[in-house]
């Protein structure tokens, strides 16, 4: 029985999400290792060179770090088009929550009911360009909303403010709902954005450039933690204006 998703943050302030795509990929299982405790989350960012103009891992990376790792979280993010079509083929990796792009689905409903019926927690994702309206008929049956904060295929980008909006939306919908999901962020998360990321309500981000582009990226993973917590005190409940 996967646990309630709510549960995953276990009282924690944020969850941090590095992304692998920023690795070196001569040694992805050393640059995981290298993260020791401090990442919550593996983030796998997977490109088809279609949805995104950009190719990145395919479900053999996927396989090797859940062979290796048996219990890291993997947070799998599939920017390939059409979605349904790889569904199956990476829910067999085994990943902890699988999210798909809301635009790259004709039918998204049934997409993320795929992704549930294959035993994994579906998550969905919007581009920038795209409102966070159109999520409406789908935030019941999401662990996981993905509110991109650059407009995807590649590490490195600056992050787009304008996008906050977004996370504030998701939080007042989650509660006037009781809505069960997490909301997550990727795309120029650093110690800097990480703050005001927190404060609008975000749970976990994902960064890759500014952890495996650090020299440390245990340390550069502290950072961030440390700089999103200086957002948000115990008490403090997200920002949702
Ligand atoms: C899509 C990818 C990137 C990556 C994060 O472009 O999803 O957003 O994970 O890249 P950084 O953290 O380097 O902006
Ligand atoms: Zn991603």
């Amino acid at each position: 029985m996967i646990s309630r998703v709510m549960d995953l943050k276990r009282g924690k302030k944020v969850l941090i999400a590095p992304s692998i795509l920023s690795a070196d990929q001569l040694a992805l299982g050393e640059e995981i290792r290298s993260l020791g405790g401090e990442a919550d989350w593996i983030h796998v960012d997977v490109m088809d060179g279609h949805f995104v103009p950009n190719l990145s891992f395919g479900t053999a990376a996927v396989h090797a770090i859940r062979d290796a790792f048996e219990d890291i979280f993997l947070d799998v993010h599939l920017m390939v088009e059409p979605a349904e079509a790889f569904i199956g083929m990476f829910a067999e990796a085994r990943p902890d929550i699988l999210t798909v792009q809301a635009e790259a689905a004709k039918h998204i409903h049934r997409a993320l009911q795929m992704i549930r019926d294959a035993g994994v927690r579906p998550g969905v994702s919007i581009n920038p360009g795209t409102p966070v309206s159109i999520l409406e008929p789908v935030l019941h049956m999401v662990d996981l909303i993905l509110v991109m904060t650059v407009n995807p295929g590649f590490g490195a980008q600056r992050f787009l403010p304008e996008t906050l909006t977004k996370i504030k939306s998701l939080v007042r919908s989650r509660a006037a709902n009781s809505f069960d999901f997490l909301i997550e962020t990727d795309g120029g998360v650093n110690s800097e954005t990480a703050k005001e990321l927190v404060l609008s309500g975000c749970d976990v981000l994902v960064a890759g450039s500014a952890i495996f582009g650090h020299g440390d990226p245990a340390e550069a993973a502290r950072e961030i933690r440390n700089a999103s917590a200086g957002g948000l005190n115990i008490n403090d409940a997200p920002r949702s204006h």
